[in-house]
């Protein structure tokens, strides 16, 4: 990860990383001190967290939620898991085996949803059944049982692992096709409304490489694996663009992101309340079925739930085979 004789900024003893965009090198105990101060800045800048709020963390058993469920309690915060079991095949047996391991070795406590065992259906399923891609069927239930369970469970927040790659990507993605509505929506505090939680992504200041890193020095086993369904996902290519620039310009990646909150989201949120801008301007009623909120009659879910359970049960292989792995 580092030169042998690089020295760490802090206390100059042997330095375990380099970050580029920092410009520095650092020892494990002053890379994690990094880290805290960067979810700490965050937390403090938009409001995201107290040590009164009871946290609900969504963690799929990949290095970004494990490592900001870690963080939390780190820091101070009371915060239980909450494990969506997705149904793909043997990636989701296995990321279900490293989340139940985290919480257990730790003493904290997990949450765990089946959509095969309480829904009756499997994303793939969802997929073929309901003609979407799988990461649309994959996210909207995802979605909605992380809303379900924060408010079933009368948790104040709901967190997720998204990092600096995640929201650069979602943003590059969205600003090459001038998507004022996502653009406007696309912030790292979602408020709580009618029927939805309070949502929040402590590691928008921390990349995926550094909550790899956090994971090794902590000592914490997570899946490596990318879900096998996420071939062709467009977010792939956006992450592979944005580190060949990050490559040639150390800090870009963190400057586009974090500049766009500073400097463009003030902008967008004004539009919005001018009434230039129609987000969030669909009014939104109870799901007939789940009473979840929703614009149509039924919900996205519900709409899922009905065609997906009555359908055969269909291997990840199949879906991926038949190239339903465009986005
Ligand atoms: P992804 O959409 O897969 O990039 O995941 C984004 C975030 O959603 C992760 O950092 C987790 O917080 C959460 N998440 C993803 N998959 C699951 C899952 N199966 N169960 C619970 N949370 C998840
Ligand atoms: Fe797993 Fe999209 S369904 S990445
Ligand atoms: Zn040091
Ligand atoms: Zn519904």
């Amino acid at each position: 990860m580092v030169a042998a004789a690089s020295k760490c900024r802090v206390c100059r003893g042997p330095a375990i990383i380099d970050l580029p965009r920092h410009n520095a090198h650092f020892c494990a105990e002053h890379f994690l001190d990094l880290c805290r101060r960067q979810v700490m800045k965050a937390i403090d800048k938009f409001d995201m967290l107290t040590t009164a709020d009871r946290v609900l963390v969504a963690v799929s058993g990949g290095k970004d939620s494990l490592a900001v469920w870690d963080l939390l309690i780190d820091l101070g915060y009371q915060a239980d898991g909450l494990y969506v079991g997705l149904g793909i095949g043997d990636y989701s047996d296995t990321s279900a085996d490293y989340a139940r391991r985290f919480a257990s070795e730790r003493g904290l406590k997990l949450i765990e949803i089946s959509l095969r065992g309480e829904y009756g259906y499997d994303v793939p399923t969802a997929a073929r059944a309901t003609k979407r891609v799988p990461c649309s069927a994959c996210g909207i239930s995802k979605r909605h049982l992380f809303d379900k369970a924060a408010l079933d469970g009368g948790y104040t927040v709901l967190v997720t692992g998204h990092n600096l790659d995640d929201e650069a990507a979602v943003l590059f993605g969205n600003t090459l096709r001038w998507d004022v509505e996502y653009l406007a929506r696309q912030l790292p505090v979602l408020p709580a409304r009618n029927g939805f939680p309070k949502k929040v992504k402590p590691l928008i200041r921390l990349t995926e490489r550094e909550m790899a890193a956090w994971c090794i020095v902590r000592g914490i086993d997570y899946i490596v694996d990318e879900c096998p369904m996420a071939a062709g996902n467009k977010h792939l290519a956006y992450k592979a663009a944005l580190n060949a620039i990050e490559t040639e310009s150390p800090g870009s990646k963190a400057a586009f992101y974090l500049n766009f909150l500073e400097n463009m989201a003030p902008v967008l949120a004004a539009a919005t309340v001018a009434g230039t801008s129609a987000s969030g301007s669909e009014a939104l009623h109870a799901c007939s079925s789940c009473g979840a909120p929703t614009t149509g009659d039924i919900c996205a879910f519900c709409n899922i739930v009905n065609k997906a359970s009555a359908h055969e049960p269909v291997p990840v292989e199949l879906v991926m085979a038949n190239g339903r792995s465009k986005r």
